[in-house]
């Protein structure tokens, strides 16, 4: 299993590595089986999964929901929870007792938390009581608001310096990864080679050590016309699509249920089975993936 360890020795070693989100336990349990050694559950299924603005609106309730099927689907892959808005921001004793909820009740390895300032403090804690933190600098995406849109940031020199200072202080609190997101590459390189601890970069450029996409973004199942900073490495929405207008064409035509897809009756001939199983169920095969939480 990954852990944290795990993560510094791949900057260490000097081995780049992927984190990607996932928010339910079959795409957990693919992406882990796939060898993806991080899987975020990040608070931006509040937009990609239940159809937000912003990332926001999400709840500790959401996010345990989701961090829960990730944890039961992922066997070998380090799990972070995101800690969504307001759920660290009110006090230390609150952002607390939230991580270990993560912890405890969504099965997750690690939390991750945007910002610095009181955040700087906050991971000390959580770090003094034994909860691995991931910081998150540069465009984070709760403080939507005060930066004016999902705008990249670190573009002057008193920004990048701000920046710059905050991971080293994050570092220095004891986080074990920082997430970068819509930096200057640059500024993503500096801070890169000013932390001993690894990196992972979001629309920062390829000089971190470490690189993260949200799933639907990297599938093609968000559509029209991708951020920049995004590769889409299928087109699943075309995919679906298709696959959803062959089906109601089947059912149109009669096509769809054939004689494979029947069940018969005692004593009369069996349909012919395009599987090898009689039980009416759906989902993956029993034995597989039944974890924790
Ligand atoms: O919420 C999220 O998915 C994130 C990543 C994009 C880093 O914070």
């Amino acid at each position: 299993m990954t852990t944290v360890l795990d993560v510094q020795r791949f900057k260490d070693e000097g081995r780049r590595f992927a984190m990607l989100t996932a928010y339910d336990f079959l795409s957990a349990r693919i992406l882990d089986e796939a060898g993806i050694p991080i899987l975020l559950v990040g608070d931006s299924l509040g937009m990609v999964m239940l159809g937000h603005p912003t990332t926001l609106p999400v709840t500790m309730d959401d996010m345990l929901m989701h961090a829960k099927a990730v944890s039961r689907g992922a066997r070998q892959a380090l799990v972070v929870g995101d800690m969504p808005f307001m759920s660290y921001q009110v006090s230390t004793e609150a952002a607390i007792a939230n991580a270990g909820r993560f912890i405890q009740e969504g099965g997750m390895h690690a939390v991750k938390l945007e910002g610095a300032g009181p955040v700087v403090e906050i991971t000390r804690r959580l770090a003094e009581v034994g909860i691995p933190v991931m910081g998150h600098l540069g465009l984070t995406p709760q403080s939507v608001h005060t930066m004016g849109g999902f705008k990249v940031q670190g573009k002057t020199d008193a920004q990048a310096a701000r920046i710059l200072a905050d991971a080293k202080a994050l570092e220095e609190a004891g986080a074990f990864s920082l997430v970068l997101e819509g930096v200057p590459s640059k500024l993503a390189v500096e801070i890169t080679h000013a932390l001993r601890i690894p990196t992972i970069g979001i629309g920062a450029g390829p000089g971190t050590d470490g690189q993260v996409l949200v799933f639907h973004d990297m599938l093609g199942l968000t559509t029209g016309k991708a951020p920049k900073f995004v590769k889409r490495y299928a087109n699943l929405a075309e995919e679906i699509a298709r696959a959803a207008t062959a089906y109601a064409e089947d059912v149109r035509t009669g096509a769809f249920p054939g004689p494979e897809h029947e069940y018969s009756t005692n004593g009369s001939a069996p349909a012919p089975s395009s599987g090898s199983t009689e039980e009416v169920r759906y989902g993956p095969p029993r034995d597989h993936g039944a974890g924790t939480p």
